[in-house]
């Protein structure tokens, strides 16, 4: 015997190592569920007699076992009220883990940090009977470990028809991939693209760090684009690079939307270089005005790989997100991926199926889109006339302009006020060759709704 389920009210796994002698073995192991906490302080142990039973063992080698660790103050025994485990066994907390940098955590009691979308607006209860709908019909197969490394076939299948009805993506069940969210995705290509020994790939000269670094570790040099009021300055792409990341319909952080010409221009890189193009359509969802921005996928799906994900349209907490992968690179991609690599949960995947086919997403989407413009008319109607907003087309942010060399300062008066918000040099790449531009990133998506008009006189008083 070298393990067993005693029945102490609630199961306890005890391992009974084989090689220690069943005394020694059964002290260690009632010893260490007392130190980890597995057995809480004043848990009422077994009879001896009963606990001998359940393990088949004899019944002095418990009771000597109780006796030992009564001794040593694990357990205490006292008439009446049988052997517990005692409170001194109650384990010590580990030290506090070092605490990772993100915005919800700074400490500020405003936040107009960008990146997050209003999290009190994740939309429960309709989340809540997708989810009921989606356990009552899921097939129980479902249940069980999947083969299939491109995730769940009812949320491809509902994926490939809103993406093809909402964004203008070329999509196709058998060629989405689902993913724990665009970084997730990032990372993979990152590894399909070193496997094809790529060595160097572009990226805005204004992102994300965070995406910047992942691709950095995964051995890819990053080479910057210019960005200006068009997007990405794709014309400076050359054959040097084997990929570029873009975000086309709505540039992070400056919010420009890629022109049709910028479009052109990377789509005939790609063809003519064999180039990649990674689509990160992170807000695509959020536009205002009335001329959509497409994806730039559909101008040639064989050689952009389009990634969406959930984190702004309902929230990064479900660390849910797809990409449509040429037809060329699926093998691979799924080769990277592995086995050992598997996504979300197939109940979430199942339950954002049945939320998009049955309306709910496009209602949510709608709902948020109109309280995000309330919010970004507000903005703009709140600094008229003391500084210049762009990037509001689209998208839960925007970026305000500041007279030069005034950034870091109105970052520290912003924090003065309790404020959390991100100059625009935080995203800039450190070998970019970009004029000068003092401005902050104001994420208004973030807020909860009852913050938001006090972050909003926050944001006012610390601007100069
Ligand atoms: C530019 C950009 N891309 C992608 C994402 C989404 O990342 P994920 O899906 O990993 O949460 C974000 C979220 O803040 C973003 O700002």
């Amino acid at each position: 015997m070298t393990e067993s389920w005693a029945t102490f009210g609630a199961d306890l796994h005890l391992d009974l190592s084989a090689g220690r002698g069943l005394r020694a073995g059964l002290t260690e192991a009632l010893r260490e569920a007392a130190r980890s906490g597995r057995l809480a302080a004043g848990t009422r142990l077994p009879s001896s007699r009963s606990l001998a039973a359940d393990l088949g063992i004899a019944r002095n080698t418990v009771a000597e076992a109780y006796a030992e660790l009564v001794a040593e103050g694990w357990l205490t025994a006292r008439q009446g009220s049988g052997t517990r485990v005692a409170e001194r066994a109650r384990p010590r907390k580990p030290a506090a883990a070092a605490r990772v940098r993100h915005p919800a955590r700074r400490g500020a009691s405003y936040s107009l940090v960008p990146g997050s979308p209003d999290l009190g607006g994740f939309p429960r209860a309709a989340w809540l009977s997708a989810a009921r709908r989606a356990l009552t019909d899921a097939p129980n197969e479902a249940f069980g470990y999947s083969a299939d490394g491109r995730g769940r076939p009812e949320l491809r299948e509902a994926l490939t028809g809103y993406l093809a009805r909402a964004r203008g993506v070329y999509a196709d069940p058998d060629r989405i991939v689902l993913c724990s969210g665009f970084v997730h995705a990032l990372g993979l290509l990152a590894r399909v693209l070193r496997a094809r020994r790529v060595r160097e790939m572009a990226v805005e000269g204004y992102c994300l760090d965070i995406h910047r670094n992942l691709l950095a570790r995964a051995g890819l040099r990053t080479r910057p684009l210019g960005v200006d009021a068009e997007g990405a300055r794709t014309g400076e792409l050359t054959g040097a690079v084997g990929a570029v990341l873009l975000t086309p319909a709505h540039q992070f952080p400056t919010g420009a939307a890629l022109t049709p010409a910028r479009r052109a221009a990377v789509v005939d890189w790609a063809r003519t270089t064999g180039g990649l193009v990674l689509e990160d359509d992170y807000d695509g969802e959020f536009r205002y005005d009335r001329q959509p921005v497409g994806a730039l996928q559909g101008l040639d799906p064989d050689r952009v790989v389009y990634l969406g994900t959930a984190s702004k349209s309902l929230a990064p907490g479900l660390r849910m997100g797809w990409m449509v992968v040429p037809p060329g690179l699926l093998d691979e991609v799924l080769a990277v991926k592995g086995m050992s690599d598997w996504t979300s949960s197939a109940l979430d995947q199942l339950t954002l199926a049945e939320f998009i086919t049955s309306g709910a997403y496009d209602r949510h989407v709608r709902g948020m889109r109109l309280r995000y413009r309330r919010r970004r008319d507000e903005l703009v109607a709140a600094l008229a006339g003391r500084v210049a907003v762009s990037g509001i087309a689209a998208g839960l942010h925007a970026v305000l302009d500041l007279p030069a060399g005034t950034e870091r300062s109105v970052v520290q008066s912003a924090a003065w006020q309790d404020l959390a918000v991100e100059g625009l040099s935080a995203f800039r790449h450190p070998g970019a060759d970009l004029p000068p531009r003092d401005a902050l990133v104001v994420g208004y998506g973030t807020p909860s709704d009852s913050a938001w008009t006090p972050t909003l006189g926050a944001l006012s008083a610390a601007l100069p």
